[in-house]
């Protein structure tokens, strides 16, 4: 690549983080959270910031950024799972602020798997303030752990992802994912929220998730959905279910 179009390159990419900032900022003031509850989940984190950025294996643009509160609420309400029934993973759980929402629904556990100590002690801190107000924060579990090597809980039954990981990394997840199921068949529904490309390149429009181009190129997953985001396009969730459930293998 020329000197120049890296330079065009770093701009879109700019420009990208811009749009996004202001996007992000106005949700922000329209549903205000953290002074709902006392605590910190709004501001975003760049990963070459934390003290431990030099361990972690992310990509260096890559940033904790909070999905917006209507959009997690509104994608959850859509996903037909029994809640009852199964743990809820969010992966990539940053400040914990979808764990924290997650409450609002009967799930038997509700997990975070996390890559930044930093980052998973804000999120328990938010957890133990937000239990003053919220029911159900004893349900929550903040784990560290990379998620490609994260053994995936085999009542895991709904697994958010927000933009967290490249294509590669989202199919070492979904691998993880499809070792739980080998374990013990049941049904799974993955919700990946968040269209756009982090270097600008692509129009938001056309761009399904990053993420969940590795469900759409594993046999093993068929899209089941798009819940629409209240909050703005960008943040419109993108549905999978395992296939071949009822024969107990995912893999048939
Ligand atoms: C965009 S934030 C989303 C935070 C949260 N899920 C939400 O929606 O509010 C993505 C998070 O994924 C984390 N992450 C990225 N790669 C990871 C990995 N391999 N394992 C675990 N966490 C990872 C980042 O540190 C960051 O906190």
């Amino acid at each position: 690549m020329s000197d120049n179009d890296r330079r065009a390159k770093l701009l879109r990419a700019m420009e990208y983080r811009r749009i996004f900032d202001d996007r992000l900022g106005r949700i922000e003031r329209e549903t205000p959270f953290d002074s709902l509850h006392d605590v910190d989940t709004a501001s975003n984190v760049e990963l070459w910031e934390l003290p431990e950025s030099d361990r972690l294996q992310i990509g260096r643009d890559a940033r904790y950024s909070p999905s917006p509160v209507r959009t997690v609420l509104n994608a959850l309400r859509h996903c037909d799972v029994d809640h009852e029934e199964v743990t809820f993973v969010d992966v990539g759980s940053g400040k914990g602020r979808v764990l924290l929402l997650a409450t609002e629904f009967p799930f038997r556990r509700i997990v975070g798997v996390e890559a930044s100590e930093t980052l998973c002690d804000i999120a328990r801190s938010n957890v133990e303030k937000a239990s003053e107000t919220r029911e159900g924060c004893d349900r929550i579990d903040v784990v560290h752990a990379d998620a490609t090597t994260f053994d995936v809980p085999d009542d895991a039954g709904l697994l958010y992802f927000y933009e967290p990981f490249s294509v590669d990394v989202s199919s070492a997840v979904l691998e993880r994912v499809e070792d739980s199921i080998r374990r013990n068949p049941r049904r799974v529904v993955l919700c990946f929220t968040g269209r756009g490309q982090p270097d600008g390149q692509a129009s938001e429009r056309e761009t399904p998730p990053v993420a969940a181009s590795a469900a759409e190129t594993r046999p093993q997953w068929k899209r089941i959905g798009t819940v629409s985001s209240p909050d703005a396009e960008f943040y419109d969730s993108f549905l999978y279910e395992n296939v071949n459930v009822d024969h107990g293998s995912p893999e048939a």
